[in-house]
């Protein structure tokens, strides 16, 4: 990366707009779903969702269009149409009762450098595209970043027999059911020579900034996610007429199980090995009959891969031992797995100096959760900005990020692609 940056003139995002597309975005949300945003991978609202960006980037003149994937990009040209790309977005699907910001706030923050750019027709030589990604919550199936892994062709159409919803619908099924072509989605992957970078502006998720009252962050490294089924099996039963010592209870079994799995992840300090139970089935679950099959779903993040292939290992092998003293079947199954990766320095370094530029001196800090950056960061040198995320809460609709935080992290990246515009050959 070379080239001195430009002095760039005030971009200044518009608050009162980014608040009200986070807005129009948080009502396209499962009826009856309970508390908070539903709006799953691969639905007809998250497609409706796309179709407000697509609408919106229209509008502006932009042309758009939809991959086999489902990701929607759209394209403001530059000055020298044989430059690569700078991207820049998220995600708009969500986990099921989610809050309103995660991924939302990464392409509204897009949109409205879209706007910016159009309206003061703001010159730069390298192509803008404005890319949101399809099925980036690993909530509907277990497989996180289901549309950027497909760009970045760290996986392909026969992948997606493999991955299946509670309802028994494969990611085949669901991508045909809302008008999108998983046999064809090797023509949504990403050539590395069409794209100079890309950048995704996210909120934090936990509890970094907030607590050193920070208002920006760059992240140097995202964490690997292990996901794994573990599928229990003991013998349903009378819960009156069984003696205890005749029992094989799946659920107690399950219950040692989810206090082992937290124990091995407590071994490492700071944010070191996060390891959760988050998703319990249970049968026949009824209140007088001893739980006969369990199925415990098991997440196991990291910021280094060999730790985390290790635990996941350790996990199992332990629940293994946990089951066979209590007389259980058990079966385990990898759900998905993705390594962490470190992101591109040299981008790190412009967001940095466009965070500078407004006179923010941002926190270095990896990112517990998993994100599309994570795996186009395989195609092209990628960066990440963070804004706080209040209490550290996300996946749930206590998230929240102000106003002010909000416009600041759309301004940064706005100025983010202009100091890479002029950065990047
Ligand atoms: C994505 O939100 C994740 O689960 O990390
Ligand atoms: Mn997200
Ligand atoms: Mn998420």
């Amino acid at each position: 990366m070379t080239g001195t940056v430009r002095p760039i003139g005030a971009i200044a995002a518009d608050s009162g707009r980014l608040t009200a597309l986070i807005e129009r975005f948080a009502a396209l949300s499962e009826p009856g779903r309970g508390p908070g945003v539903t709006r799953l991978a691969y639905s007809p609202l998250e497609r409706a969702a796309h179709a407000v960006f697509a609408e919106e980037m229209t509008a502006l003149g932009i042309r758009v269009w939809t991959d086999a994937a489902g990701n929607t990009i759209a394209e403001r040209p530059g000055t020298d149409p044989t430059l690569p790309a700078i991207g820049i977005g998220s995600h708009l699907d969500s986990v099921p009762n989610a809050g309103t910001f995660d991924g939302i706030l990464g392409v509204a923050a897009a949109m409205e450098t879209a706007r910016q750019l159009t309206e003061r027709e703001i010159v730069h030589r390298h192509p803008v595209r404005f890319v949101v990604f399809a099925a980036e919550e690993g909530a509907r199936f277990a497989q996180a970043c289901t549309g950027s892994l497909l760009a970045a062709g760290l996986i392909g159409s026969a992948d997606l027999d493999h991955q299946v919803d509670p309802d028994g619908i494969t990611l085949t099924e669901a991508m045909s059911a809302v008008g999108l072509d998983p046999g064809g989605v090797e023509s949504a992957r990403w050539s590395a020579s069409n794209w100079a970078a890309f950048v995704e502006l996210h909120i934090e998720q936990g509890p970094t900034l907030e607590s050193l009252g920070r208002r920006l962050g760059v992240v140097d490294t995202v964490s690997g996610s292990t996901r794994v089924r573990l599928d229990l099996r003991g013998r349903a039963a009378h819960t009156g007429a069984s003696p205890m010592r005749l029992r094989a209870d799946a659920l107690a079994a399950a219950a040692e199980i989810v206090l082992l799995v937290e124990s091995v992840a407590h071994q490492t300090a700071e944010l070191g090995t996060r390891a959760t139970v988050g998703k319990l089935t249970v049968a026949p679950n009824s209140m007088t009959t001893i739980a006969g099959e369990v199925s415990l779903c098991v997440d196991v993040r990291e910021l280094d891969g060999d730790r985390q292939q290790r635990v996941a290992a350790e996990i199992v092998e332990r629940a293994g031992g946990v089951c066979a003293r209590r007389g259980i079947a058990m079966r385990a199954e990898t759900l998905a797995e993705a390594l962490p990766v470190a992101l591109s320095p040299s981008v790190r370094e412009v967001l940095a100096t466009a965070c500078r530029s407004l006179d923010i001196e941002p926190v270095v800090l990896p990112s517990g959760a998993s994100h599309d950056a994570q795996q186009v960061s395989h195609v092209t040198p990628t960066g990440m900005i963070f804004i706080p995320s209040r209490d550290g809460i996300s996946h749930d609709p206590a998230e929240w990020s102000s106003a002010e935080d909000i416009a600041l992290g759309a301004t940064a990246l706005a100025t983010a692609v202009l100091h890479l515009d002029t950065a990047l050959d």
